[in-house]
């Protein structure tokens, strides 16, 4: 099977960006990063793409004159270099309702707890976190979730647990979670690569090999 063409959305650090990169070049994900978009002009993942000469653009309103132009500019970029697939990777802007649309059932975003809880707006980086440990929870985990025009709502395609232990803080908790994302992402990934996910609703099965 051809690698499956993937382009990686991200606003911050891109540690997820690398982790990706990093399970294609193991040949654990048959696919490859065609494009890394961000609204970021310095965002860390936009250095990786090009330390990976993977093609990265910045895209934001404040470089175009409406919403619907930017909304363009990303589906023609998209269309360029014949992307099958998106994975958000701390990619904080909501998508356009034409985006989700087109691209249905073929967006991905990865989220660093046990959705639905702790998720929705607002709910990113260390406020999740927080939000986990102020709550008291014995465990937490990474959500892989389809994406539509919300935050956080899509149907989870795989879900991993993390514990917390008693003395954990936001920056330990936070390492451990991020460590599973990296492993998560790729395998989530892969079963689109091999054609393996059916979709009814609200539930995402896996075809077994
Ligand atoms: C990750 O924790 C991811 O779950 C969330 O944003 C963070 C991105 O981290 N959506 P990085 O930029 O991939 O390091």
């Amino acid at each position: 099977m051809n690698p499956l063409r993937i382009s990686v959305f991200a606003s911050g650090t891109g540690s997820n960006l690398a982790a990706i990169q990093e399970a294609i070049d193991q040949g654990k994900l048959n696919a490859r990063i065609v494009l890394v978009i961000s609204n970021k002009s310095d965002a860390g993942a936009l250095e990786i793409a090009r330390n990976h000469k993977i093609p990265a653009q910045y895209l934001a309103l404040e470089n175009f004159t409406s919403v619907d132009e930017l909304d363009q500019a990303f589906l023609n970029a998209l269309k360029d270099h014949k992307v099958e697939l998106i994975a958000l990777a701390g990619y904080l802007k909501r998508l356009s309702s034409r985006l989700v649309q087109t691209y249905k059932n073929r967006i991905l975003n990865i989220h660093p707890a046990l959705l639905p809880s702790f998720g929705g707006t607002g709910m990113y980086g260390r406020k999740v976190h927080q939000a986990v440990l102020d709550y008291g929870c014995k465990v937490t985990g990474v959500t892989v979730h389809l994406v539509d025009e919300e935050y956080d709502t899509g149907a989870p395609v795989l879900q991993r647990c993390v514990p917390v232990q008693q003395d954990d803080t936001v920056e330990t908790l936070a390492a451990r979670v991020l460590e599973q994302e990296h492993k998560i992402y790729a395998v989530a990934i892969q079963l689109f690569a091999e054609n393996r996910v059916i979709i009814q609703g609200r539930k995402v099965f896996v075809k077994s090999i």
